[in-house]
């Protein structure tokens, strides 16, 4: 059975176009009998961002080399994960920062990404990554779009082979129907889910 790990990141939650675009790709998943899906909603998770006491934390257990800390269970989760499937909101030219502070808990030497003398490369077992998300403007191959750009590199370091983004793009600019341009997405997100 083929683990999949659902992050969701749609702030907005059921009013979000995020979510019905993730709810599309995880209708596609719910076909098949060889994946199982489990979702970690940020929203509902007690995460953290490093202020200095939890930093410090950070830093003791990596020298005492206890990975087993329960703080480390986020990272312990996406390394594990065969597919990872993530779905967030354009915002500020990228997501919102609740995802970044969960990518802070998730990069962990030892668990998601390894380094020796000649340099880091990543340990986890995903070999796909599928991101998910709407925006306001029209950002496509756009140099000042950060999210999926960054959220590709990022596959590089932990050492994921495949990136996928499915964008729906221009949706607060009144240029074309939401509906339509949702539903483009909603089809091309459903297909690659199939091919997770
Ligand atoms: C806090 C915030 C920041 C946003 N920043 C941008 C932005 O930088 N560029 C853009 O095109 N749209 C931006 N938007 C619009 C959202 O990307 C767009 O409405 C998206 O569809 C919202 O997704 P949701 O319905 O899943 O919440 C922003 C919206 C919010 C609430």
């Amino acid at each position: 059975m083929k683990q999949v790990l659902f992050v969701n990141c749609c702030i907005r939650r059921e009013l979000s176009r995020t979510k019905e675009l993730a709810d599309a790709a995880l209708a596609a998943l719910g076909t098949r009998d060889d994946i199982a899906v489990t979702e970690l909603c940020l929203m509902d998770e007690p995460l953290q961002y490093f202020s200095e006491g939890f930093f410090a934390q950070r830093e003791r257990l990596l020298a005492a080399k206890e990975l087993d800390h329960p703080r480390f269970r986020y990272a312990h989760q996406f390394a594990e994960a065969d597919a990872i499937v993530i779905a967030a909101p354009f915002w500020d030219l990228a997501f919102p920062a609740l995802l970044k502070v969960y990518i802070e808990n998730v990069s962990v030497e030892g668990i998601t990404f390894g380094c020796n003398a000649s340099g880091c490369s990543g340990i986890c077992r995903a070999e796909r990554m599928l991101f998910l998300t709407t925006r306001g403007g029209s950002y496509d191959g756009a140099p000042d779009e950060m999210g999926a750009r960054y959220l590709e590199a990022l596959c590089g370091f932990f050492g994921i082979p495949r990136f996928d983004c499915v964008a729906a793009d221009g949706l607060d600019l009144g240029l074309r129907p939401v509906e339509e341009i949702l539903a483009e997405a909603k089809a091309k997100a459903a297909a690659l889910a199939a091919t997770l």
